[in-house]
């Protein structure tokens, strides 16, 4: 039975930063962050966003009343989880109004998580095809003010609703996978940011996709050519080409132009709103799925997930018949054309208007007619 993604939805908060502009304010040639890193804007988080809200935004996009009685199950996969202890995955189920009668869990290994989430949510529909599995991959990428890793922020949350005969693509059943234990990047618990080895992170990414890809060759005998495109997680956009160039050399040189091409469709959002982590990988497969148009039915796309400390995984899709239909319901390019640029000033006034302290009664700034979900603030040490 074909088990897959029946529909896939994106959101990120309506602001952004031009890191044109920043580069100017950290005097840095802005050549570096446009050329160099790949990206030419990033999301600002404001303090009526989280990883929930954000999830829940995208989800909110997709489901219709029907969907919301049948989703079995809700998996949640992010690392900037907002509570240690209660799942984000049960916020996100109270406010999307589901069944209280399904599991609501949330997963965390780095940017991984949203990668466990699809896989756990494809083996429980095999076992339920009667049955539909909402997952949401929602983040706020974080490293500081004038850190290496600022010009690689931002955030947003990707849902996606898996089921039997998916409307979008197959997933299909081959897929390698690898843990290995590195300090790359993690997030101690005391800590709002993360602390990263950055290009020991770029180099382990690398490592390991070139390792996954040929441990997949030799389980399948795949080659290069059978697939229309690779879809990567983008911390920042040049990393996929980075790890496309591991194995560009045995496609030959249509094979590689045509490649390239897909790469670039797939890092078009990703330039404009930045790492998501857990939701990144899947904004490139959106990103990819609007902006190239040779993509066809029955076409198969090969898709390479990371999570630093490090978990990584190899897996394919396979287009369905009405992909194009399902894919144009999504406004993605209108909602980013939308946003409201921030200045450097109002983007570093936005940190420190963060409320981490829950033991203070706070609201934060959300707006009040938002017809959104939206973080209210703390009361008696609870997340509203
Ligand atoms: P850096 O040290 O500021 O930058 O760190 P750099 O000096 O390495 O330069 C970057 C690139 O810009 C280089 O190109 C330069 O040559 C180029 P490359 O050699 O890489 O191809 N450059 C220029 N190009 C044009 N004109 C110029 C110019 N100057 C320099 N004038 C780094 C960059 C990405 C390491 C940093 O931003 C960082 O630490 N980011 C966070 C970590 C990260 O994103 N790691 C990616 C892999 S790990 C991962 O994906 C997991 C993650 O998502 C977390 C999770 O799993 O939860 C991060």
């Amino acid at each position: 039975m074909e088990v897959g993604i029946d529909k896939i939805a994106f959101y990120t908060p309506k602001y952004y930063l031009d890191l044109v502009e920043l580069a100017q304010a950290r005097d840095v040639d802005p050549n570096k962050f446009t050329i160099g890193i790949g990206q030419d804007q990033q999301a600002v988080i404001p303090n009526y966003e989280d990883a929930v809200t954000m999830g829940v935004n995208a989800a909110n996009q997709i489901l219709t009343d029907d969907n919301r009685q049948s989703i079995g199950q809700l998996y949640f996969g992010t690392e900037s989880g907002v509570d240690n202890s209660k799942s984000a995955a049960i916020f996100a189920a109270k406010l999307l109004n589901l069944s209280p009668y399904i599991r609501a869990m949330e997963v965390k290994e780095a940017c991984y998580g949203g990668t466990f989430a699809l896989m756990m949510a494809r083996d429980y529909v095999k076992l339920h095809p009667d049955q539909k599995v909402l997952v949401l991959a929602a983040d706020v990428a974080r490293y500081g003010l004038d850190t290496p890793g600022e010009v690689t922020q931002g955030g947003g949350g990707i849902a996606m609703l898996v089921s039997a005969q998916p409307k979008l693509a197959v997933i299909e059943d081959e897929s390698v996978f690898a843990s290995r234990d590195v300090a790359d990047f993690w997030r101690p618990v005391d800590r709002m940011a993360a602390l990263v080895d950055g290009h020991l992170s770029t180099e382990i990414y690398k490592e390991m996709f070139a390792d996954l890809w040929q441990r997949y060759q030799k389980q399948t005998q795949a080659e290069i050519g059978n697939f229309a495109a690779f879809a990567f997680h983008l911390p920042y956009t040049k990393m996929g080409k980075k790890a496309l160039d591991e194995i560009i050399d045995q496609a030959d040189e249509q094979q590689a132009e045509r490649l390239l091409e897909a790469l670039k469709a797939s890092q078009a959002y990703a330039r404009r709103v930045g790492n998501l982590y857990t939701g990144s990988l899947y904004l490139s497969l959106l990103s990819l799925l609007q902006q190239d148009a040779a993509l066809q039915a029955g076409d198969r796309l090969a898709l390479f997930s990371y999570g630093s400390g490090a978990e990584a995984e190899l897996f394919t899709l396979k287009l369905q018949k009405d992909f194009k239909q399902i894919i144009a319901q999504q406004k993605v390019e209108e909602a980013l054309d939308a946003r409201q640029r921030l200045s450097v000033a109002e983007y570093e006034a936005d940190f420190q208007k963060q409320l981490y302290d829950s033991s203070q009664n706070v609201e934060s700034d959300y707006p009040k007619d938002s017809q959104d979900a939206v973080f209210t603030g703390w009361r008696d040490g609870q997340r509203i």
